[in-house]
């Protein structure tokens, strides 16, 4: 039997029918762009995340360019953000014009060294953009010695908090990403920013529809990122599932670390947790001396995984003109030569996980 490293059929056996009759509601109404079931999914989300405002938008790299337009970001700005993330992290920064400063991450969370993030700041320095990668939470307290706006890209960590202080209500926005693989997934783009602030929210909601406060009157320029109704629909589905997904999804986490501990290897190093953070596991990353031998020792054992991200930003084509180079940001470069995702998704089973540790096990040598 294979263990896939992410899958929605075993999700959509369960909440199938319960979709369906959301997608016929939307198609019945013939309202598909915004509407009440966007303005729902919005108060749905707002709840879940503790943030009085939520704006829906058309996927998460929209949600981050949005929030840099909202701050007023654009040519001659600097915006300070880690290399180790997806691409539209810096893609956003770099669509307002404004140029992305990478600063290196700490090699046990994956995220932003606060430290190095505050020495790279400038008089040119108009925002942070720390991501919260893989589900856990960047130190937003340390990060907050800054005294600009921080936008949080909350793309992977909804439901994350620190000492109940949750992703997306820290900063002056968080951005999330809604795109199927997510721990709260569309089937199709969506995004979407919560803010505690009401002038950015309604700016937001301004700039989501081509800067148009009033319809057919453009007082600035914004961009088209309308949040569709059936995704909405489908993902107000699924709100109410959320939290039990992401218990699960940490449950498996310590599943998994405990197994891979108790083989006493050192080759292999699990997630770190930090202490007050709720981490939610939208990936289980290792880090794993000869990764790429182990992933392909698992490929053979009927394991998927993943590497997330195999090449840092700041050695990505596109940011060429930058002026980075390899050694630049090390432990960016650790990170990528030796990250392994391992299957996590709320419906894997107890028995999946013990034979994904057994199968690392095997592969270095060490039996339970
Ligand atoms: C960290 C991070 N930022 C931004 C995004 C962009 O979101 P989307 O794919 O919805 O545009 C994603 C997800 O793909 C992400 O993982």
């Amino acid at each position: 039997m294979k263990i896939p490293s992410f899958t929605l059929s075993r999700q959509v056996a369960v909440i199938g029918p319960e979709i369906e009759k959301a997608i016929a509601q939307v198609i019945a109404s013939g309202q598909f762009v915004l509407g009440s079931s966007v303005q729902q999914f919005e108060t749905d989300v707002a709840q879940v995340v503790g943030s009085p405002h939520a704006i829906g938008v058309a996927n998460g790299s929209d949600a981050l360019y949005l929030a840099l337009m909202a701050l007023g970001i654009g040519p001659g700005d600097e915006v300070i953000t880690t290399p180790f993330t997806f691409f539209a992290t810096a893609g956003s920064i770099l669509r307002t014009g404004a140029k992305p400063v990478f600063t290196d991450i700490q090699l046990d969370t994956f995220n932003m060294d606060p430290d190095l993030a505050l020495a790279r700041v400038t008089p040119r320095t108009r925002a942070m953009l720390p991501v919260h990668l893989f589900g856990l939470m960047a130190d937003m307290s340390s990060l907050s010695r800054f005294t600009g706006p921080i936008v949080e890209d909350a793309a992977q960590a909804i439901g994350a908090n620190v000492d109940g202080r949750a992703a997306g209500t820290m900063g002056a926005m968080g951005c999330f990403s809604f795109f199927p693989t997510k721990n709260l997934g569309a089937f199709g783009d969506a995004g979407l920013v919560t803010t505690n602030d009401v002038d950015l929210a309604s700016r937001l909601k301004v700039l989501r529809v081509h800067g148009a406060q009033k319809k057919y009157y453009h007082e600035t320029l914004g961009i088209n990122s309308r949040l569709d109704a059936l995704q909405a629909a489908i993902l107000s589905v699924k709100v109410p599932y959320l939290a039990a997904w992401t218990e699960r999804r940490i449950q498996l986490a310590e599943r998994y670390t405990k197994g891979l501990l108790d083989l006493g290897m050192k080759e292999v190093i699990p997630p770190y947790v930090p202490k007050g953070y709720r981490h939610v596991f939208h990936q289980y990353t290792i880090r794993a001396d000869q990764r790429d031998a182990l992933q392909a020792a698992l490929k053979e054992a009927g394991i998927g995984s993943t590497v997330y991200y195999p090449t840092s930003l700041h050695l990505q084509p596109v940011f060429a003109e930058l002026g980075y180079g390899p050694s630049d940001f090390p432990n960016s470069e650790k990170a990528e030569s030796s990250v392994l995702s391992l299957p996590m998704f709320p419906e894997l089973e107890d028995h999946e996980v013990d034979r994904v540790i057994e199968a690392v096990g095997n592969f270095y040598g060490y039996h339970a």
